[in-house]
């Protein structure tokens, strides 16, 4: 299996260390929908002395690197978070530049990503989005969109509390509409009526640089996801980190409120 895997790298992506981390995962036990809060561009730039654009930009070859390890290793859902309700908080060159990465990146990338059967898909408040980087979106969402393989959700103007509004609001709908009645509602639906219907809940998620919290990003659906926390900032996020975050995953015991199991 370890071999099936290995094959599909290029050879000179292998450090030793990757191919060493590469043995400890069990294959047969991935998590099925990793989660990541691409965080700490701007502090990997100021520390280099350089304008916080530079560190968004060596965040995308990051976003690249985990999006290729995920699908090699059929990984079946990765959600990255991109740009939050509140990132538009921020300077209009800041978010303007924010726009035209993502434009660039789609540009660039999806006749790879289609290549390698990547289906992409957008969480959040598309229509809030600029012309151009909508266009962008759709058009990548319609080109993938008979990809069986890596599901690429990019959160973009997404929150985790808009999705609960929205979600809400869909449903208080059909209660008015006669569709349903008030004792129908239940968790299910409620979930169905998320950016993320019928997708698993995250397994794992992914945040790096330093800080630990999750910044409205998926509230209800990391009820039971298993964390891993790193110090390191995302341009400096590497497909090591990733493994090693997999490999952390696989030690742990999942409860979900349960006893460990004899
Ligand atoms: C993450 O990096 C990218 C976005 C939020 C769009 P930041 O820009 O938040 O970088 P830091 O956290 O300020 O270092
Ligand atoms: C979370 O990072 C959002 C993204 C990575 C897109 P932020 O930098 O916006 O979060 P806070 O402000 O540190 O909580
Ligand atoms: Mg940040």
């Amino acid at each position: 299996m370890f071999k099936r895997i290995t094959g599909l790298f290029s050879k000179e992506r292998i450090s030793e260390n990757e191919e060493t981390l590469l043995q400890a995962v069990d294959i047969s036990r991935l998590p099925n929908h990793i989660a990541i809060i691409m965080d700490g561009n701007g502090r990997w730039a100021q520390r280099r002395g350089m304008p916080r654009s530079f560190g968004h930009k060596a965040g995308v070859e990051a976003l690249r690197n985990v999006v290729k390890l995920c699908s090699e290793l059929g990984v079946k859902v990765l959600t990255c978070y991109a740009f939050s309700t509140e990132n538009w908080k921020r300077p209009q060159d800041e978010v303007s530049m924010l726009m035209d990465l993502l434009v660039e990146y789609l540009d660039k990338e999806l006749k790879e990503l289609h290549r390698n059967n990547v289906r992409i898909n957008a969480l959040g408040q598309l229509n809030e989005l600029p012309q151009a980087p909508k266009d962008a979106v759709l058009r990548a969402i319609e080109e993938t969109k008979d990809n069986s393989g890596l599901i690429l959700n990019i959160a973009l103007s997404y929150g985790g509390r808009t999705e609960i509004t929205m979600a809400v609001q869909k449903i208080a709908q059909m209660v008015k509409d006669g569709e349903i009645e008030v004792s129908e509602i239940n968790e299910k639906l409620i979930g169905n009526k998320l950016y993320t219907a019928g997708m698993p809940d995250p397994d794992l998620l992914v945040r790096p640089s330093g800080d630990y919290r999750i910044s409205n990003f998926l509230l209800w659906q990391l009820a039971y996801t298993e964390f891993w926390l790193s110090n390191v900032m995302w341009p400096d996020f590497k497909r090591e980190h990733l493994l090693k975050a997999i490999i952390d995953y696989q030690r742990r015991e999942r409860r979900f409120g349960g006893l460990k199991k004899k």
